[in-house]
């Protein structure tokens, strides 16, 4: 949520900003600003509402003196609509200084209060331009930015990082950061300021992480970090394990596409080094290894698709390791008083990192004794760092807004995890695990082979649906998480009303919802597992087909048992009951993907989306 840009060295400012803005576009995109102190030592700043091609244009129009030093933001808005006064940068002693901010700052009408009794103007309705006019007021009293910031930061509540420059102090920027995420990219003789590395991967792979309600300063030459009481801190350097290419198109159409098209990749190189002859091998776990034998109890934090995965999740590590698994909203969890305590593993899914809404109940969790695990995507980001252990996913650089292949390495990652639990615990004996294992090493063929026969049947199918109102997805098992993915991608790419339910759930209430067309997407389990579902989701095809529905099944290739029930069968390859849903949720990607394109959207920003949801 909001994009952040930072930077000081020989280069082109504004070049190095609106370049770095781009690749942050995906976190907030209905506006975006810049600030650059010119080599005469004069502030310029432009800010536009809109995507950031409208700042582009602006910026073509009415230039501003280029120099080598600036700040950028794109802005998912929180406090003030979108409008080009409440776009940032906002501004503070008269015009010197200029400050952008991702968060939200809590007390600001206290502090506005204070500031307009004390002669301060307003210019926009943002909690950010509070900020800049108290640094603004600071900096005339001690001269110095960092200190100016330092003091300010202790005047507010909430979560921000904040980024500021001044015209007096050419060569430095600073930023500060509480519970929002900031990372310094280290150059050769010139520095980065970002809110994730993405802002800067194309000019230096070298990376710090800045800690928790920390102050850096940065110059051409220098970084230093300091915590908020002004004590050096020793901040943590890391080298950026993707290039920029990989967060580029690279000739696919759109980022969503291109990101499905790796959704096989991104379970491979999560298992890269993870598996050693036919068993799970976890180093990353090793601090917790008594522990993991001791656990009564597993609680999965996530939200949105990152907790559809951990239900996934949820459904192996039951059955191999025999521990229970509860999956938690993260925002549910820490407000309601929760039983947790020392034998509690509790692990969060984040593919960002930083989803506030999960680091509060991650930071509520540790506090409370239990120890916690983060299975995370993004290096450097806030909630591993404040866990006891991560695992990271190895799905690269995630930029359509909508998360598709995070998913499957999130489910790929719960199961490393579940087979480790379960060799630990002897829960599952080693040729039961290398079984297992094998299927997990299949998995990246198999996908292949959806990715690439499920794409132009099912444009077909969306270009004759473009008109389609209301969509509902069936599933159970573990086949019931998948019929949430699908649901929640249509809504957010689509705009289309569609709902994700447990089948058996259907005569509960929601077949009252099935009238003559009601199309319904149901993911059939294999009919080969003599436990299998397969006769109870036909029944449920069957009760619907009786009641009009249009039926579309995700059905395993040689399935014919479906043929009679379904207008369409879209296959999947066969694979054990635990490894189907990653195969059936593609399909289900392409289809939000292909409808939203039929309908003429824009699959990478959806409407009122953000890609890392910092504020709660
Ligand atoms: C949906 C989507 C969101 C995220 C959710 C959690 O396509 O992307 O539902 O999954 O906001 O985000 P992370 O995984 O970054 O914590």
């Amino acid at each position: 949520m909001c994009g952040i840009v930072g930077y000081v060295g020989p280069g082109s400012s504004l070049e190095v900003l609106m370049g770095g803005l781009k690749r942050l576009e995906y976190r907030g995109y209905d506006s975006a600003g810049v600030a650059v102190l010119d080599n005469g030592g004069h502030l310029g700043t432009r800010k536009k509402a809109g995507k950031l091609g409208m700042l582009s244009e602006e910026l073509a129009e009415t230039p501003i003196a280029d120099g080598h030093t600036g700040i950028g933001h794109t802005r998912w808005a929180t406090h003030g609509g979108p409008t080009d006064g409440n776009a940032h940068p906002h501004l503070g002693d008269d015009g010197k200084l200029a400050l952008i901010h991702n968060g939200i700052i809590e007390n600001f009408a206290e502090l506005k209060r204070e500031l307009t009794d004390a002669g301060a103007e307003f210019s926009s309705e943002t909690d950010t331009e509070v900020a800049a006019l108290l640094v603004g007021r600071l900096y005339r009293e001690t001269g110095d930015l960092t200190i100016a910031l330092r003091r300010a930061v202790a005047r507010l509540e909430g979560a921000f990082t904040l980024l500021v420059v001044h015209q007096d102090q050419p060569g430095v920027v600073v930023g500060a950061r509480r519970n929002s995420p900031l990372v310094v990219g280290l150059g050769d003789g010139e520095n980065f300021l970002g809110s994730d590395v993405a802002a800067f991967v194309d000019h230096t792979r070298r990376a710090m992480e800045i800690g928790q309600d920390q102050i850096v300063t940065i110059r051409p030459g220098s970084v230093e970090v300091t915590d908020f009481a002004g004590n050096p801190v020793a901040a943590r350097e890391f080298e950026i394990a993707w290039d920029a290419s990989a967060a580029e198109k690279g000739g696919w159409p759109t980022f969503m596409k291109k990101e499905i098209s790796e959704e096989p990749e991104a379970v491979g190189k999560t298992l890269i080094g993870r598996i050693v002859d036919g068993a799970v091998h976890l180093p990353e776990l090793e601090s917790f290894d008594g522990l993991l034998t001791d656990i009564d109890r597993i609680v999965v934090l996530a939200c949105g698709t990152a907790a559809y995965a951990s239900l996934v999740g949820k459904y192996a590590i039951e059955s191999w390791a025999r521990i229970p698994v509860d999956v938690e909203l993260s925002h549910e969890f820490h407000y309601r008083d929760p039983v947790i305590g020392e034998r509690t593993l509790v692990v969060s899914v984040s593919q960002s990192g930083e989803t506030m809404d999960t680091l509060l109940a991650v930071q509520y969790a540790k506090k409370h004794g239990a120890r916690t695990l983060s299975i995370c995507n993004t290096q450097g980001a806030t909630i591993p760092r404040e866990s006891d252990a991560v695992l990271y996913t190895h799905a690269g650089p995630e930029v359509a807004v909508a998360s598709t292949k995070a998913f499957v390495a999130q489910i790929t990652a719960l199961y490393l995890l579940g087979l480790h639990l379960a060799t630990i615990r002897g829960t599952l004996d080693a040729p039961a695990v290398s079984a297992l294992v094998e299927e997990l090493q299949n998995l990246p063929a198999k996908l292949d082979q959806v990715v690439e026969t499920s794409g132009e049947r099912i444009a077909d199918f969306a270009r004759w649906m473009g008109d389609v109102q209301s969509v509902l997805f069936l599933g159970r098992h573990a086949g019931y998480p998948i019929a949430l993915e699908g649901a929640l991608k249509l809504k957010e790419l689509a705009y289309i009303h569609a709902e994700g339910f447990a089948a058996g759930e259907l005569k509960h209430g929601p077949i009252a919802l099935i009238e003559p067309g009601q199309l319904v997407i149901v993911i059939v389990p294999s009919p080969r597992d003599p436990n299998s579902l397969h006769p109870k989701v036909i029944s449920n095809i069957q009760e619907i087909r009786a009641r009009g529905a249009r039926v579309i099944a995700v059905a395993e290739i040689g399935d014919v048992e479906v043929l009679p029930f379904a207008d369409e069968v879209i296959r999947i390859p066969l694979a054990g009951p635990l490894f189907e849903p990653l195969l059936a949720v593609v399909p289900l990607h392409v289809f939000a993907m292909e409808l939203a394109t039929a309908k003429g959207l824009d699959v990478d920003q959806p409407r009122n989306l953000a890609k890392s949801v910092t504020v709660e």
